[in-house]
């Protein structure tokens, strides 16, 4: 992908730009009904940054990830994407600005009789005219950037096999490839192994590490394993109770403090 700032992630000097907050949470609180679910939650993710959410079941990482695209509205508190207020936009802006975020679920959500290629093209729709899109008519531009984000998932020589062909980890590469043809540089990616075998799922996880590192995405995935989020996040946030519970580094989430994140 020609279009991404190559980080060198040996030198010294950590680049500003990379500084820079790419995902502010600011005090957000969510109720459903008369139950709190997000209460106050603040954390930043810095620009290239692999963060990992982690927490156990219904702590509210889904209601999170809803929330900073306004899937789900917060009661209050701010959100800000790469300088957009998320929380202040209005419905056509938040439509516009949903399609520039990459989104990877647990369920890959393909279009199975689709070709990889096409696949990943249905994240330029936004700015492709309806004829194309009709006709698949995508211009050379798009479909260049299409093979560049297959080819950064491994999976070039598959970009004409049809999804349903693919294996389960293929099929979520050509979804995290889909995300990277949003060209939004944010990704997210609620529980995207949770379906995979462990094998595929820590190819992914290498996937999106490297996307960080070696191309500026920022990526905040929630994960179930935690031996995983040690190993491959840069950072580790985790939900208990409705609060942040830890943020820091994976070297500094230890044994005691992952069994009293676990234990209700
Ligand atoms: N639309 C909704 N209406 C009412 N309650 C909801 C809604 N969505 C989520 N909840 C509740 O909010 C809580 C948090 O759910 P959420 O799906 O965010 O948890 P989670 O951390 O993603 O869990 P898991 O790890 O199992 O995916 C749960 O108690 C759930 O039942
Ligand atoms: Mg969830």
């Amino acid at each position: 992908m020609n279009r991404l700032v190559k980080i060198d992630v040996s030198a010294d000097v950590i680049p500003v730009e990379r500084l820079r907050p790419a995902i502010r949470v600011d005090d957000i609180c969510k109720s459903f009904g008369e139950k709190l679910i997000l209460d106050r939650i603040t954390f930043e993710v810095a620009k290239g940054e692999f963060v990992v959410l982690l927490g156990p079941s219904g702590c509210g990482k889904s209601t999170l990830f809803r929330c900073l695209t306004r899937l789900i509205e917060p009661d209050s508190g701010r959100i800000v994407i790469d300088d957009t207020d998320v929380t202040t936009l209005r419905p056509r802006e938040l439509v516009r600005f949903r399609r520039q975020i990459g989104f990877v679920f647990q369920q890959f959500n393909l279009v199975k009789r689709l070709t990889a290629i096409d696949n990943v093209l249905a994240a330029r729709l936004a700015t492709a005219s309806l004829w194309r899109v009709l006709l698949r008519r995508f211009n050379f531009e798009d479909r260049q950037l299409a093979l560049a984000c297959l080819d950064n998932v491994g999976l070039l020589e598959q970009a004409y096999q049809r999804a349903e062909r693919l294996s389960g980890g293929q099929q979520q590469r050509v979804a995290f490839a889909r995300a990277l043809a949003q060209q939004g540089d944010v990704v997210l990616a609620d529980e995207p192994i949770s379906s995979l075998d462990p094998e595929s799922a820590e190819n992914l996880l290498q996937i999106m590490q490297h996307s960080a590192k070696e191309h500026g995405i920022t990526v905040l995935c929630s994960l179930h394993q935690v031996d995983l989020a040690v190993r491959y996040a840069d950072r580790i946030v985790a939900l208990k109770a409705g609060r942040v519970f830890f943020n820091g580094r994976p070297s500094e989430f230890s044994r005691d403090v992952r069994d009293r994140l676990y234990v209700s």
